[in-house]
Protein backbone atom coordinates (compact mmCIF):
# COMPACT_ATOMS: atom_id res chain seq x y z
CA UNK A 1 0.00 0.00 0.00
CA UNK A 2 1.66 3.20 -1.41
CA UNK A 3 1.45 6.45 0.43
CA UNK A 4 -2.12 8.44 0.43
CA UNK A 5 -2.75 12.06 -0.17
CA UNK A 6 -5.34 13.53 1.00
CA UNK A 7 -6.63 16.47 3.45
CA UNK A 8 -3.60 18.54 1.49
CA UNK A 9 -1.25 16.32 2.74
CA UNK A 10 0.71 13.18 2.03
CA UNK A 11 0.48 10.00 4.37
CA UNK A 12 3.31 7.60 4.16
CA UNK A 13 1.04 4.74 4.75
CA UNK A 14 -3.09 4.64 5.65
CA UNK A 15 -2.55 3.73 9.31
CA UNK A 16 -3.28 6.32 11.89
CA UNK A 17 -3.50 5.83 15.91
CA UNK A 18 -7.32 6.97 16.81
CA UNK A 19 -7.92 10.08 18.61
CA UNK A 20 -7.36 9.53 22.77
CA UNK A 21 -5.91 6.26 22.78
CA UNK A 22 -2.27 7.52 22.40
CA UNK A 23 -2.09 10.51 24.05
CA UNK A 24 -0.37 13.54 21.76
CA UNK A 25 1.96 10.91 20.11
CA UNK A 26 4.76 11.69 23.14
CA UNK A 27 3.20 9.61 25.88
CA UNK A 28 3.48 6.43 23.44
CA UNK A 29 6.94 6.94 21.75
CA UNK A 30 8.89 4.31 23.81
CA UNK A 31 6.66 1.59 22.99
CA UNK A 32 5.25 2.72 18.96
CA UNK A 33 7.67 4.10 16.45
CA UNK A 34 5.45 6.79 15.51
CA UNK A 35 7.52 7.11 12.22
CA UNK A 36 6.73 4.26 10.76
CA UNK A 37 2.80 5.36 10.48
CA UNK A 38 0.57 7.57 8.47
CA UNK A 39 0.18 9.70 11.36
CA UNK A 40 -1.45 10.05 14.90
CA UNK A 41 -4.51 11.68 15.92
CA UNK A 42 -4.29 13.51 19.21
CA UNK A 43 -6.64 12.96 22.35
CA UNK A 44 -9.48 15.45 22.52
CA UNK A 45 -8.54 19.05 23.21
CA UNK A 46 -10.65 21.55 25.26
CA UNK A 47 -10.65 25.26 25.79
CA UNK A 48 -9.28 24.76 29.80
CA UNK A 49 -7.91 21.37 31.23
CA UNK A 50 -10.16 18.93 32.09
CA UNK A 51 -9.34 15.57 34.87
CA UNK A 52 -11.99 13.65 32.93
CA UNK A 53 -13.75 11.22 34.94
CA UNK A 54 -13.31 9.10 38.00
CA UNK A 55 -11.75 6.12 37.61
CA UNK A 56 -12.51 3.21 36.83
CA UNK A 57 -12.15 4.48 33.39
CA UNK A 58 -12.11 1.27 31.05
CA UNK A 59 -13.58 -1.83 31.62
CA UNK A 60 -13.09 -4.83 29.08
CA UNK A 61 -15.84 -7.33 27.86
CA UNK A 62 -16.18 -9.83 25.02
CA UNK A 63 -17.37 -7.88 22.41
CA UNK A 64 -14.14 -4.83 23.20
CA UNK A 65 -14.02 -2.56 25.77
CA UNK A 66 -15.94 0.18 27.20
CA UNK A 67 -14.48 3.47 28.41
CA UNK A 68 -15.29 7.14 30.12
CA UNK A 69 -12.20 8.50 29.94
CA UNK A 70 -14.51 11.96 29.89
CA UNK A 71 -11.82 13.93 27.78
CA UNK A 72 -9.40 14.46 30.05
CA UNK A 73 -6.45 16.64 28.87
CA UNK A 74 -4.14 19.67 29.92
CA UNK A 75 -6.16 21.93 27.67
CA UNK A 76 -5.24 24.67 24.99
CA UNK A 77 -2.47 26.30 26.59
CA UNK A 78 -0.24 22.97 27.54
CA UNK A 79 -1.67 21.58 24.13
CA UNK A 80 -0.32 24.63 22.03
CA UNK A 81 3.25 25.27 24.63
CA UNK A 82 4.43 21.54 24.71
CA UNK A 83 2.69 18.70 22.84
CA UNK A 84 2.13 20.34 19.69
CA UNK A 85 5.58 21.43 19.48
CA UNK A 86 6.88 18.54 20.13
CA UNK A 87 5.08 16.74 17.52
CA UNK A 88 6.20 19.49 15.27
CA UNK A 89 10.11 18.69 15.66
CA UNK A 90 10.11 15.17 16.55
CA UNK A 91 7.45 13.87 13.74
CA UNK A 92 9.07 14.18 10.75
CA UNK A 93 6.72 11.45 8.02
CA UNK A 94 4.10 10.88 10.64
CA UNK A 95 1.45 13.59 10.42
CA UNK A 96 -0.68 14.91 13.59
CA UNK A 97 -4.29 15.47 13.20
CA UNK A 98 -5.96 17.20 16.51
CA UNK A 99 -8.68 16.20 17.79
CA UNK A 100 -11.69 19.00 19.27
CA UNK A 101 -13.89 18.96 21.53
CA UNK A 102 -16.31 20.97 23.73
CA UNK A 103 -19.50 21.28 25.59
CA UNK A 104 -20.56 24.48 23.53
CA UNK A 105 -19.69 25.73 19.98
CA UNK A 106 -17.27 28.61 21.53
CA UNK A 107 -15.39 26.11 22.87
CA UNK A 108 -14.43 23.78 19.56
CA UNK A 109 -14.26 27.44 17.72
CA UNK A 110 -11.55 28.67 20.32
CA UNK A 111 -9.51 25.92 20.01
CA UNK A 112 -9.62 25.98 16.38
CA UNK A 113 -8.47 29.43 16.32
CA UNK A 114 -6.08 29.16 18.80
CA UNK A 115 -4.45 26.34 17.23
CA UNK A 116 -4.08 27.14 13.23
CA UNK A 117 -1.13 28.89 13.34
CA UNK A 118 0.22 25.72 15.27
CA UNK A 119 3.32 24.39 13.47
CA UNK A 120 3.03 20.61 12.30
CA UNK A 121 -0.76 20.14 12.45
CA UNK A 122 -2.30 18.12 9.44
CA UNK A 123 -6.30 18.78 10.24
CA UNK A 124 -8.65 19.20 12.89
CA UNK A 125 -10.64 16.32 13.55
CA UNK A 126 -13.68 17.94 15.05
CA UNK A 127 -15.29 15.22 17.97
CA UNK A 128 -19.05 15.85 16.65
CA UNK A 129 -20.13 13.18 19.34
CA UNK A 130 -20.10 15.83 22.61
CA UNK A 131 -22.77 16.63 24.56
CA UNK A 132 -24.09 20.18 23.12
CA UNK A 133 -24.95 21.79 26.80
CA UNK A 134 -26.75 24.32 25.24
CA UNK A 135 -29.15 21.79 23.49
CA UNK A 136 -29.86 19.69 26.85
CA UNK A 137 -26.82 17.97 26.30
CA UNK A 138 -27.82 16.16 23.01
CA UNK A 139 -24.80 15.93 21.13
CA UNK A 140 -23.63 18.20 18.10
CA UNK A 141 -23.10 15.40 15.66
CA UNK A 142 -27.03 13.52 16.11
CA UNK A 143 -29.14 16.57 14.78
CA UNK A 144 -28.75 18.80 11.09
CA UNK A 145 -28.54 22.18 13.01
CA UNK A 146 -26.49 21.93 16.05
CA UNK A 147 -23.90 19.96 13.37
CA UNK A 148 -24.15 22.32 10.96
CA UNK A 149 -23.60 25.13 13.24
CA UNK A 150 -20.58 23.61 14.82
CA UNK A 151 -19.07 22.63 11.38
CA UNK A 152 -19.87 26.04 10.26
CA UNK A 153 -17.87 27.99 13.32
CA UNK A 154 -14.98 25.94 13.06
CA UNK A 155 -14.66 26.21 9.42
CA UNK A 156 -14.99 30.33 9.99
CA UNK A 157 -11.76 30.01 12.26
CA UNK A 158 -9.16 27.81 10.14
CA UNK A 159 -8.20 27.51 6.48
CA UNK A 160 -6.97 24.28 7.98
CA UNK A 161 -8.74 21.13 6.97
CA UNK A 162 -10.98 20.25 8.93
CA UNK A 163 -12.34 15.93 9.81
CA UNK A 164 -15.56 15.87 11.45
CA UNK A 165 -16.02 12.49 13.11
CA UNK A 166 -19.16 10.86 14.03
CA UNK A 167 -21.23 8.55 15.97
CA UNK A 168 -22.42 5.05 14.44
CA UNK A 169 -25.30 5.76 16.64
CA UNK A 170 -27.23 8.18 14.30
CA UNK A 171 -30.40 7.34 12.14
CA UNK A 172 -28.85 8.65 8.71
CA UNK A 173 -24.91 8.62 9.33
CA UNK A 174 -24.34 9.88 5.62
CA UNK A 175 -27.03 12.29 5.88
CA UNK A 176 -25.26 14.00 8.71
CA UNK A 177 -21.94 13.82 6.94
CA UNK A 178 -23.52 15.51 4.16
CA UNK A 179 -24.69 18.15 6.63
CA UNK A 180 -21.16 18.26 7.33
CA UNK A 181 -19.51 18.50 3.53
CA UNK A 182 -21.97 21.17 3.11
CA UNK A 183 -20.55 23.28 5.90
CA UNK A 184 -17.38 22.50 4.43
CA UNK A 185 -15.89 19.86 5.70
CA UNK A 186 -12.30 18.11 4.26
CA UNK A 187 -13.69 14.71 5.27
CA UNK A 188 -15.17 12.43 7.98
CA UNK A 189 -13.88 9.87 10.75
CA UNK A 190 -16.55 7.15 11.20
CA UNK A 191 -17.03 5.79 13.76
CA UNK A 192 -16.99 7.08 17.18
CA UNK A 193 -17.96 4.99 19.97
CA UNK A 194 -20.96 4.13 20.97
CA UNK A 195 -22.72 4.75 24.46
CA UNK A 196 -23.31 1.77 27.09
CA UNK A 197 -22.47 0.62 30.33
CA UNK A 198 -21.59 -2.61 32.66
CA UNK A 199 -22.88 -1.59 36.10
CA UNK A 200 -20.79 -0.77 38.93
CA UNK A 201 -16.99 -1.40 36.20
CA UNK A 202 -16.72 2.08 35.15
CA UNK A 203 -16.90 5.13 38.16
CA UNK A 204 -18.74 7.51 35.53
CA UNK A 205 -21.19 4.35 34.85
CA UNK A 206 -22.04 5.19 31.57
CA UNK A 207 -18.70 5.21 28.96
CA UNK A 208 -18.41 4.16 25.36
CA UNK A 209 -18.25 0.81 23.64
CA UNK A 210 -14.74 0.65 21.50
CA UNK A 211 -13.28 -2.55 19.88
CA UNK A 212 -13.90 -5.68 17.68
CA UNK A 213 -17.72 -5.12 18.13
CA UNK A 214 -17.73 -1.45 16.05
CA UNK A 215 -16.12 -3.10 13.06
CA UNK A 216 -19.22 -4.11 10.99
CA UNK A 217 -20.82 -0.91 12.03
CA UNK A 218 -17.69 1.31 10.66
CA UNK A 219 -17.74 -0.54 7.65
CA UNK A 220 -20.93 0.06 6.37
CA UNK A 221 -21.17 3.44 8.07
CA UNK A 222 -17.78 3.85 5.43
CA UNK A 223 -19.33 2.56 2.64
CA UNK A 224 -22.54 5.17 3.48
CA UNK A 225 -20.66 8.29 3.82
CA UNK A 226 -18.43 7.13 0.98
CA UNK A 227 -21.49 6.92 -1.23
CA UNK A 228 -23.49 9.90 -0.50
CA UNK A 229 -20.78 12.71 0.22
CA UNK A 230 -17.19 11.14 -1.97
CA UNK A 231 -15.64 12.62 0.79
CA UNK A 232 -12.66 11.38 2.17
CA UNK A 233 -13.35 9.02 5.21
CA UNK A 234 -11.04 8.22 8.07
CA UNK A 235 -12.19 4.99 8.74
CA UNK A 236 -12.36 3.91 12.74
CA UNK A 237 -13.45 1.51 14.83
CA UNK A 238 -12.39 -2.58 15.50
CA UNK A 239 -9.32 -2.48 13.73
CA UNK A 240 -7.07 -5.64 14.95
CA UNK A 241 -5.29 -6.90 11.72
CA UNK A 242 -4.79 -5.62 8.30
CA UNK A 243 -7.44 -7.46 6.87
CA UNK A 244 -9.41 -5.79 9.24
CA UNK A 245 -8.12 -2.33 7.61
CA UNK A 246 -8.53 -3.53 4.01
CA UNK A 247 -12.21 -3.75 4.84
CA UNK A 248 -12.72 -0.27 5.63
CA UNK A 249 -10.18 0.59 2.82
CA UNK A 250 -12.03 -1.70 0.41
CA UNK A 251 -15.16 0.31 1.27
CA UNK A 252 -14.07 3.50 0.34
CA UNK A 253 -11.90 5.20 3.44
CA UNK A 254 -8.49 6.51 2.57
CA UNK A 255 -7.19 6.52 5.84
CA UNK A 256 -8.18 3.94 8.73
CA UNK A 257 -7.54 4.34 12.47
CA UNK A 258 -6.24 2.33 15.47
CA UNK A 259 -7.40 2.72 19.07
CA UNK A 260 -8.21 -0.54 21.26
CA UNK A 261 -5.95 -2.82 19.60
CA UNK A 262 -2.95 -1.03 20.22
CA UNK A 263 -4.00 -0.11 23.84
CA UNK A 264 -4.30 -3.67 23.83
CA UNK A 265 -0.52 -4.76 21.79
CA UNK A 266 1.22 -1.32 20.83
CA UNK A 267 3.13 -3.47 17.64
CA UNK A 268 -0.48 -3.83 16.15
CA UNK A 269 -0.65 -0.22 14.08
CA UNK A 270 2.84 -0.93 12.57
CA UNK A 271 2.27 -4.37 11.81
CA UNK A 272 -0.48 -3.37 9.80
CA UNK A 273 0.98 -0.64 8.18
CA UNK A 274 3.63 -2.95 7.07
CA UNK A 275 1.47 -6.01 5.63
CA UNK A 276 -1.08 -3.20 4.07
CA UNK A 277 2.48 -2.25 2.33
CA UNK A 278 2.92 -5.61 1.45
CA UNK A 279 0.35 -5.73 -0.71
C1 LIG B 1 -9.63 5.28 25.87
C2 LIG B 1 -10.29 5.94 24.68
C3 LIG B 1 -10.29 7.34 24.57
C4 LIG B 1 -10.87 7.96 23.46
N1 LIG B 1 -10.84 9.32 23.35
C5 LIG B 1 -11.35 9.92 22.24
C6 LIG B 1 -11.24 11.34 22.07
O1 LIG B 1 -10.64 12.04 22.90
N2 LIG B 1 -11.82 11.89 20.96
C7 LIG B 1 -12.45 11.12 20.02
O2 LIG B 1 -12.94 11.67 19.02
N3 LIG B 1 -12.54 9.78 20.13
C8 LIG B 1 -12.00 9.17 21.22
N4 LIG B 1 -12.05 7.81 21.33
C9 LIG B 1 -12.68 7.01 20.26
C10 LIG B 1 -11.61 6.40 19.32
O3 LIG B 1 -10.85 7.42 18.68
C11 LIG B 1 -12.26 5.50 18.26
O4 LIG B 1 -13.16 6.25 17.49
C12 LIG B 1 -13.01 4.32 18.88
O5 LIG B 1 -12.33 3.83 20.03
C13 LIG B 1 -13.18 3.17 17.89
O6 LIG B 1 -11.94 2.66 17.46
P1 LIG B 1 -11.25 1.35 18.12
O7 LIG B 1 -12.30 0.27 18.10
O8 LIG B 1 -10.06 1.03 17.23
O9 LIG B 1 -10.84 1.71 19.49
C14 LIG B 1 -11.48 7.17 22.45
C15 LIG B 1 -11.47 5.77 22.57
C16 LIG B 1 -10.89 5.15 23.66
C17 LIG B 1 -10.89 3.64 23.73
Amino acid sequence: MSAVSVLGATFQNPVLLAAGTAGFGREVQDVIDLEALGGVITKAVTPEPRQGHAPPRVAEFAGGMLNAVGLANPGLATVARDHLPWAATRLRRARVIVNVAGAVVEDYARVVTELSEAPGITAFEINASCPNTSAGGLEFGAEPRSLAELVRRCRRATTRPLVVKLSPVLPDIAAMADVAKAEGADAVSVVNTIPGTLDGRLGNGIGGVSGPALLPIGVLATRRVVARTALPVIGVGGIRTASDARAYLAAGAALVAVGTAALADPRVPERIARELSHG
